[in-house]
């Protein structure tokens, strides 16, 4: 070999090889992390004092927790409520972070009489309990949203309403690999049942029981909650796996009252949904 080809070799080999060492001895920076989300302090705060090395970051409104869980990185969001917050966080840490999964949890009202407080439930799907439209009514005739048309706004560029494919609910489906993750730390959840059903998601707190009773016969309904098919619509378009995990803290269907350490029990429950999705992901 001449001085040429053997520097010519010498530094191909060096090329190569930098980089990889260089990742090597800093393993956690180049992982896409894992995102947690929470709409209230109540339902992150114990997630985000868990992370080692936390870093926080805080862009408009929403704050972001970035540290390491068993040496793999992950960030805990505070989305604040409701599905436009929800969305606008969701967005913020698609563009900042690159998450490789996203996990939206916290409170929710049971709509299945069965269900009790503290039962979790992971969301097979999502779905949204606030794009209808409604029927005529001439002035005086009042209101009946249990009349109104499912209206899906994903579904076609035409006006809202008047394709019949936007007819039927848009449906955010769970990830295969993070329910598959949750249901295998199921057996290590004390505080109530952990069982598998549909979230709905809009910005009202609903109370009605008849459409209550409607939501569960058309859309298949367990729980319902503010956030998590808004975080679910987004991480769908962004090509991310999504979860939700929701604890039931108040049930109008069998009375049950509010109970704000629901919360808190929620997030034991993911720490280890998250620890046990972690062990899953190549390093
Ligand atoms: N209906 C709607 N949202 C609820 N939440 C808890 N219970 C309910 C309920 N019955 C959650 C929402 C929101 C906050 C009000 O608590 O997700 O963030």
């Amino acid at each position: 070999m001449t001085a040429h080809r053997r520097l010519s070799a010498f530094l191909i080999a060096a090329f190569l090889t930098v980089p990889l060492s260089v990742s090597a001895q800093s393993p956690a920076t180049d992982l896409r992390p894992v995102l947690v989300q929470g709409a209230m302090q109540l339902e992150i705060e114990k997630l985000a004092g868990r992370l080692a090395d936390v870093k926080v970051e805080r862009v408009g409104g929403w704050t972001f927790w970035s540290g390491t869980l068993d040496g793999y990185p992950v960030v805990v969001s505070k989305t604040l409520k409701g599905v436009a917050n929800a969305a606008a966080a969701t967005v913020l840490a698609v563009e900042r972070h690159r998450p490789i999964a996203i996990i939206n949890q916290g409170t929710a009202g049971g709509h299945d009489p069965s269900l009790r407080l503290y039962d979790i439930v992971l969301g097979t799907s999502s779905v949204s309990l606030g794009a209808f439209k409604s029927r005529y009514r001439p002035a005086g005739a009042g209101s009946n949203p249990l009349d109104w048309k499912v209206l899906d706004l994903m579904a076609s560029e035409g006006s809202a309403g008047n394709d019949p494919n936007e007819h039927n609910v848009a449906r955010f489906p769970g990830d295969v690999g993070l329910m598959a993750a949750a249901l295998s730390v199921k057996q290590a959840y004390k505080r109530g049942r952990v069982v598998e059903g549909v979230i709905g998601s809009s910005d009202i707190w609903h109370e009605e029981l008849d459409l209550i009773a409607r939501f569960r016969a058309e859309f298949g309904t367990s729980a319902e909650d503010m956030e998590t098919a808004s975080a679910a619509q987004i991480a769908k378009l962004s090509k991310v796996p999504f979860l939700g995990v929701r604890v039931v803290s108040d049930n109008i269907t069998n009375g049950d009252p509010y109970d704000r350490k629901t919360g808190e029990a929620c997030q034991d429950y993911v720490y280890q949904v998250v620890k046990a999705y972690i062990a899953t992901l190549k390093r």
